[in-house]
């Protein structure tokens, strides 16, 4: 019961992280106010992963090869995202131009969808990432059209007018993707066991 109520608290701690994130679509947070709520959200979205009944389940491991391994992206894309909204946030406050924010997002992008991928091509029977995954790979590519949306809604001279929305719907997508890599993050690093470690693990081989 308590685990449940825990659960509970999570979900809603991620729905008011997300809430305020999405307060500064209209007139953007500060830098540091900003990345520090979607950061928030990124950690609700852990605890929501961690409170879960498919969590206090038993374990699901399975054998983590090639390269690069699902281990190494569960590191690199939540931290490559994060630093995607640190470049958006800074453009956003007139710190920077866009070009920053829009290099890193082919990397970012390319990193996240790989990651789902990886999860639904060889790790599919691990139920959990897989709804994950699906999620990730939907706000991903989501996020890259709502981009060019909201770049283009910046060009308009007039205001971003009926624009406005696809610039607001990006910044809670931006964290949308932040938040489910940080929770499949997660899930890969209790449940993924190093290739290396000769343990008798169910073989999910990417390369
Ligand atoms: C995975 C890829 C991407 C992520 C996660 C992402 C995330 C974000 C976030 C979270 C913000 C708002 C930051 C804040 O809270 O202040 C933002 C702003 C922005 N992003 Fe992205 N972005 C991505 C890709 C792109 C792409 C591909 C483009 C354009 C081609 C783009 C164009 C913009 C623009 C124009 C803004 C400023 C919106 C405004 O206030 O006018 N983004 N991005």
């Amino acid at each position: 019961m308590k685990s449940r109520w825990l659960h509970y608290l999570a979900v809603a701690g991620a729905a008011a992280a997300f809430a305020a994130v999405g307060a500064g679509a209209a007139r953007p947070w500060g830098v540091g106010l900003a990345l520090a709520l979607h950061g928030l959200f990124a950690v609700m979205m852990v605890l929501v992963a961690r409170t879960s009944r498919a969590w206090a389940g038993p374990a699901q491991p399975f054998a983590d090869g090639g390269w690069p391994s699902l281990r190494m992206m569960a590191w690199a894309a939540p931290v490559s995202v994060l630093l995607q909204i640190a470049l958006g946030s800074a453009y956003r406050n007139e710190l920077i131009g866009l070009i920053p924010h829009v290099s890193w997002a082919f990397l970012t992008a390319i990193l996240a969808l790989v990651l789902a991928l990886f999860v639904l091509t060889q790790e599919a029977r691990h139920e959990p990432l897989r709804r994950w995954a699906m999620v990730l790979l939907i706000a991903t590519g989501a996020q890259v059209l709502l981009g060019v949306l909201a770049f283009v809604a910046r060009l308009m001279p007039e205001g971003a007018g009926a624009l406005s929305g696809a610039i607001h719907a990006h910044v809670g997508t931006g964290t949308l993707v932040l938040g489910v890599s940080a929770a499949m993050s997660a899930w890969i690093l209790r449940d993924a066991v190093p290739a290396s470690a000769n343990s008798p693990v169910e073989t999910g081989h990417h390369t």
